[in-house]
């Protein structure tokens, strides 16, 4: 019988991606429970982006400390982004936990557990090399989950060279690099085998993929490639930073009708001045002129955005310009985040921080401003024809089906039958929620 693994994630898609990764090179030896009591090895995989979700490790990792007296074969690891900031510093503070493999060493489980199983000491693996390709690793069956999937990532490039001031993960992703355009295509094609209708690409920076290697193609040349496979009907991306966010792909944006009309294009602030401390090499109105570029193209193009709140030397004037952006650009949603101080960052030294309380008030207003928007642009929705692609049940109710618009808007919807899973339909809008829409099934399109 399988030894059981349970992987508990914390953090970003591209962590997700990564969690699956580690149980298809464990499937050999051991299968996915989601029960961490029955479990022989648990892995905690982890977030340092701020400083909330890497306290959150400790705690969880805590969790498990006692079920090491029950079972003492039990194996504990943490690996990811926090394994790699802390290293050798995790055991000296949880002596229980057995394997810290950082956000490179995780693709050599296999390799450390035996290493652990031989000499019963902790495996620490934190090397972060510039030139890293990452295995090219295959689900051979439906193994982590028999539902069958309609969406997926792909992680086609790590790491990260902008160093923006705040941001701690050009220290522990470590350099960008791209992967090899061949198995990015034969790990799409192996998904869409199965079923996948739609691929998210997944990169810290997906604009500048390529541009290291020889010979490989740029970002929106990949994105014409990877549309070629035949049986994929959308594709999707994130994340882009807005001063590689090229002409051309914009054009294959709106070229190229696999390609959805979604962008995820971090803003961060509105003001000039706080965008130069952030290091983020464009100014508003460079960033504006993008958006404009976007729309005239691709007029329904639906944007989304990360807001950094409370950053140092943010004053006032500095958050109003923010707040005039989401008026100006106006975002189908935001993700918002008090600025929060990260170990090796450049803003870590800056001693103009912004108080707890004042970050907490501007978190609160940006969320104010942007609910009014997301319901605005949601009730334009109301009375139109959608095209949404059925990944399953939706979350509330096993009568309504649930999928999204190529704007990435999620719709829950009434259907004469149920078993649309996978089929791109034609919905009729009828109410706009807080984070959704709500329809009623017109026609299917593509089964
Ligand atoms: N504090 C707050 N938010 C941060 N992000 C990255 N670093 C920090 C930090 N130190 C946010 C940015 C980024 C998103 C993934 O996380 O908005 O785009
Ligand atoms: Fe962090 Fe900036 Fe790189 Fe994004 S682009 S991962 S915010 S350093």
């Amino acid at each position: 019988m399988k030894k059981r693994v349970y992987i508990k994630t914390f953090g970003c898609q591209m962590n997700e991606n990564d969690t699956e990764k580690m149980y298809i090179l464990l499937s050999d030896e051991y299968e996915p429970t989601l029960n961490p009591e029955e479990a022989d090895l648990i892995l905690i995989n982890t977030c340092s982006v701020r400083e909330k979700p890497q306290h959150k490790v400790y705690s969880e990792a805590g969790r498990y400390k006692h079920l090491k007296k029950k079972k003492p074969e039990l194996i504990i690891g943490i690996t990811g982004c926090v394994a790699q900031q802390e290293g050798e510093n995790i055991i000296k503070k949880l002596p229980y936990v057995d394997l810290v493999l950082g956000t490179q060493g995780f693709y050599f489980i296999k390799e450390a557990l035996k290493t652990f199983t031989k000499t019963k000491k902790p495996v620490v693996f934190t090397e972060l090399k510039s030139d890293f390709k990452p295995p090219l690793i295959l689900e051979e069956k439906n193994f982590i989950s028999s539902d069958k999937k309609i969406t997926a990532f792909v992680t086609i490039m790590q790491g990260c060279d902008n160093f923006c001031s705040y941001c701690i993960v050009p220290y522990v992703r470590g350099r960008e690099t791209s992967r090899p355009p061949e198995d990015i295509l034969k790990e799409v094609e192996e998904l869409v085998k199965k079923g996948v209708r739609e691929v998210t690409l997944l990169g810290q920076n997906v604009n500048s993929y390529g541009l290291k290697e020889k010979g490989y193609p740029d970002f929106a040349e990949l994105l014409n490639m990877v549309s070629q496979i035949e049986g994929l009907w959308r594709i999707r991306f994130t994340t882009s930073h807005p001063k590689d966010l090229s002409d051309r792909l914009i054009k294959v944006m709106a070229e190229n009708p696999k390609v959805c009309h979604h962008i995820h294009l971090p803003l961060q602030a509105g003001s000039n001045k706080v965008l130069k401390r952030m290091n983020r090499k464009y100014t508003k109105e460079e960033y504006f002129k993008k958006v404009k570029k976007l729309r005239d193209a691709i007029p329904d193009i639906a944007l989304t955005t990360d807001i950094i709140v409370g950053f140092p030397g943010e004053e006032k004037e500095d958050f109003e310009e923010t707040l005039e952006m989401l008026e100006k650009v106006r975002y189908h949603e935001i993700f918002s985040f008090k600025y929060s101080e990260r170990p090796f960052t450049v803003a870590q030294k800056f001693n103009d921080k912004i108080p707890e309380e004042e970050k907490e008030k501007r978190l609160k207003k940006v969320h104010e401003v942007q609910a009014r928007i997301t319901k605005e642009i949601y009730n334009s929705y109301v009375g139109k024809e959608v095209e949404v692609l059925v990944e399953g049940f939706s979350a509330k109710s096993k009568e309504l089906l649930m999928g999204r618009t190529t704007t990435n808007v999620i719709v829950n919807f009434k259907a004469p039958r149920l078993d649309l899973k996978g089929a791109l339909v034609r919905v009729l809008i009828e109410e706009a929620g807080k984070h959704s829409l709500k329809g009623k099934y017109l026609e299917t399109l593509k089964t």
